[in-house]
């Protein structure tokens, strides 16, 4: 059937209607009229796929990436740079008015550094003997020799895992590499029999959780500081915005004359070392054992006195939110916070929340619930994963 794309969603899909239900088409842009057919029929909407591009958006042009079309792991590729900036900044905007009801004056403009080869980690799929990324909604294998969202020491090492893949039963390959990239943490599940070629190429080898190598984890930095990654550890994967973000949150620390701040799901303790210069205490939470083991560690490489790392789930710890915390941080997962933990922030008198978030949908949903106690001062959107439909944002809270 023939389709007139009228918008993009939060998932970087085109959106149409066919009999009057919502329909949503992959790699489909605004003002695109398209040949497509029906995919997926659910009660309220249905997923269509291109079959014939009849009239371009005066948007598309076309991808520089030979894989872009089938791939699921990008959705941008198919506009111009400026282009995505302001879909996205637009799609981010809605979520916050739709679901948090945000003041749109009050979000800044998305800060963004076009540059492609940005992210120092991958995961990829290996299916049938071959390495690369699932196609979008799917688990057909799209095979890459070339990925231009991954860093050059990543792409480095494609060609050698595609031959390893080949002679070996490996499921997933998940690659780290440290910012300055010099060193290289390449993690395998699956059966591998000779690692000795591969074992060359890298610093620390993983496989099935047992280390290979004679180190176990590689040290990166940021900003000026030093963070020993493992296995499990989560570290931001776009260097130079990241930098941009922790020293928004470092300005917001300095202006808000924070004292003691509460650091919660704090990974290896990135943000809390960076604002550690300009308070008195950082405490900072992370479920992950062995993130808080490299966190502890960092801190006396970078030579900092003033945090204490705890070990725990956040919603099990919220004893610590005593009334001497000025400011409170949250970074949580996608899935955002838990209602316990939004509870206790309301309960607890904390004059200020600095909330970081991988995900606007949640984001809306949670400054719903907090703007019954708290101002929503000022939120900056960041293109922290350039070509993909996801966003990160910093927002300020002060409560009322
Ligand atoms: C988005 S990351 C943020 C990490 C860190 N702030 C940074 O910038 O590198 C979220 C972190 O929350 C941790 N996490 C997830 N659920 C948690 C929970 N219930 N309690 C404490 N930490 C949790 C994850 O292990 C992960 O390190």
């Amino acid at each position: 059937m023939k389709v007139l794309i009228t918008k993009m969603d939060h998932l970087g899909r085109g959106i149409t209607k066919v009999n009057d239900k919502i329909c949503f088409v992959n790699k489909a842009l605004p003002e695109d009229e398209l040949e497509i057919k029906i995919i997926k029929e659910k009660s309220k909407y249905l997923e269509g796929e291109i079959i014939k591009v009849i009239k371009p958006s005066p948007l598309r042009i076309t991808s520089k990436c030979p894989y872009f079309n089938d791939c699921g792991g990008c959705q941008y590729l198919n506009l111009t740079y400026d282009s995505e900036l302001k879909i996205k900044e637009n799609i981010f905007r809605e979520i916050l008015a739709k679901y948090g009801s945000v003041d749109d004056n009050i979000i800044k403009k998305m800060v963004s550094i076009n540059e492609d080869f940005y992210r120092n980690k991958v995961t990829f799929q290996v299916e049938n003997k071959k390495l690369g990324f699932y196609k979008y909604n799917s688990k057909e294998l799209v095979s890459v020799d070339e990925c231009l969202l991954l860093n050059k020491e990543i792409n480095k090492l494609i060609k050698p895992l595609q031959e390893l893949v080949k002679k070996e039963n490996i499921s997933q390959i998940i690659i780290n590499v440290s910012n300055d990239l010099k060193l290289k943490m390449v993690q395998i599940k699956g059966e591998v029999t000779d690692y000795t070629e591969i074992l060359k190429l890298v610093d620390v080898l993983i496989i099935n959780d047992k280390v290979i190598s004679d180190k176990s984890s590689i040290t990166t930095t940021l900003l000026n500081n030093e963070f020993i990654l493992g296995k499990e550890t989560f570290f931001q994967v776009n260097k130079k915005i990241s930098e941009r973000l922790y020293l928004q949150v470092v300005d917001y620390i300095k202006k808000l004359s924070s004292k003691r701040v509460l650091d919660l799901y704090c990974g290896v303790g990135s943000i809390s070392s960076s604002i550690a210069p300009y308070v008195e205490k950082v405490i900072g939470i992370e479920v992950s054992k062995e993130a808080i083991k490299n966190a502890k560690k960092s801190k006396e490489l970078n030579h900092i006195d003033n945090i204490d790392f705890i070990a725990a789930r956040v919603e099990d710890s919220l004893n610590v939110l005593s009334n001497d915390i000025d400011t409170v941080i949250v970074d949580p997962p996608r899935s955002g916070l838990l209602k316990k933990v939004v509870n206790e922030l309301l309960d607890k008198e904390v004059p200020n929340i600095i909330y970081v978030s991988c995900n606007p949908i949640t984001l809306a949903r949670d400054l719903k619930l907090l703007s019954e106690k708290y101002i929503i001062k000022e939120v900056i959107p960041f293109n922290m994963f350039l070509h993909t439909y996801h966003c990160e944002s910093i927002v300020v809270l002060e409560r009322k």
